[in-house]
């Protein structure tokens, strides 16, 4: 099976320029773009049709493998989707009662997220466009985080999308379908990983963010007082709130942590920060929508204080919990909305944001 892969690649790779040269991509509603998604620690894939109807999602998560090292090892993820992808992807045929026959489209994750795991899933889904001679969309990770507010609704742009993930902090104004900009962003942590790093500093396990999420569900958000960094108007920085927290841990001396409290008030501090800058982007923009995107977008007050905006008059959307975390239904629709013009079999990997478009 594995030497069957390479050389389809390998084939692939040779006639790559020849085989497909950016040639415009036709949708409709009725289309099925299948999806594969690896750029971190979930293998998944899914079938989508129409870019808002789920038919099969099938995720294979990492996180027991890298608990034991407290956070993301590379190398072994890489080998994880390796192993994973095959199944993963017989599971959403099977699970959608589709072959790829009925596919009118493959799509793949290009970036970003850790290169070797990329790879595993852009070869698997370029081989599978090729080999079915069906278009290749390369879609963009963060696109496709925003993308899933699509799934289920009739969400249409304008909106301003806050993606909320381990490794981007954003607020993206989404003009519309074509046109997508990032209006601020994080300077320096992400506020996944400040949540994961004041996890770990009160000792609980990989990945921290959701368990710190349900310890500041039973804590005082105001018995502490955290500080909010002074940045740009659309941007954000959570070092320095991360030092405050660490700097309060330290200051109990080994006496016990009033864990709750502090989880509570680090909670309240974030909530309120990224509440307030999305806030000053839809007064600024003029929209009336807005919607929440990414890892953290699973978070309880974060989407709590988000939803409050409808009392003012905003519409508010967030993807139910499975779509907020990694997963190939957002890609697949993504591929379908944003990134559907051509298709683009010669897309690299890359590991960091170039753009969003
Ligand atoms: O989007 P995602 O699945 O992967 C990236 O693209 O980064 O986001 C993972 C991040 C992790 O940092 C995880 O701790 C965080 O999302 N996360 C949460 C919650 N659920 C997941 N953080 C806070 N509260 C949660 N409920
Ligand atoms: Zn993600």
């Amino acid at each position: 099976m594995f030497i069957h892969f390479c050389i389809i690649i390998l084939i692939m790779n040779k006639t790559k320029n020849t085989l497909f040269s950016d040639k415009p991509i036709t949708l409709n509603e009725n289309s099925y773009i299948m999806a594969i998604e690896s750029s971190c620690d979930e293998t998944a894939c899914a079938i989508v049709q129409g870019g808002r109807k789920v038919v099969s999602n099938v995720v294979a998560s990492q996180i027991k493998t890298h608990e034991q090292f407290g956070g993301v090892i590379p190398e072994i993820a890489a080998r994880e989707h390796l192993e994973a992808i095959n199944v993963v992807i017989d599971k959403a045929f099977k699970e959608a009662n589709l072959t790829p026959d009925d596919i009118d489209a493959f799509a793949g994750t290009v970036g970003p997220g850790l290169v070797g795991c990329l790879l595993v899933g852009l070869n698997a889904t370029k081989t599978l466009a090729l080999v079915h001679d069906k278009p290749f969309i390369g879609v963009n990770h963060l696109n496709a985080h925003v993308s899933a507010n699509f799934i289920d609704t009739d969400l249409e742009p304008p909106f301003i999308a806050l993606l909320v993930s381990g490794g981007h902090t954003q607020i993206i104004d989404v003009k519309s379908y074509s046109e997508l900009e990032i209006i601020g962003e994080t300077i320096d942590d992400a506020v996944g990983e400040a949540y994961d790093k004041v996890a770990r500093l009160i000792g609980l396990p990989y990945p921290g963010g959701p368990r710190l999420d349900k310890l500041a569900q039973e804590g005082n958000p105001n018995a502490f007082k955290l500080p909010e960094a002074k940045v740009g108007e659309f941007d954000f920085s959570f070092s320095g709130l991360k030092t405050a927290a660490s700097r309060l841990v330290k200051s109990f001396d080994g006496k016990d942590l009033p864990l709750e409290d502090i989880c509570a008030s680090f909670q309240e501090c974030v909530s309120e920060t990224l509440i307030k800058k999305v806030k000053h982007a839809l007064e600024v923009k003029g929209y009336n929508q807005v919607v929440i995107a990414g890892g953290v977008a699973a978070n309880s007050e974060i989407r709590r204080k988000v939803f409050e905006l409808e009392q003012e008059g905003y519409r508010v959307n967030a993807p139910i919990m499975k779509y907020c975390t990694d997963n190939a239904s957002m890609v697949a629709s993504s591929a379908f909305f944003f990134d559907n013009t051509f298709d683009n079999i010669d897309v690299e990997v890359f590991s960091r944001v170039k753009n969003i478009n």
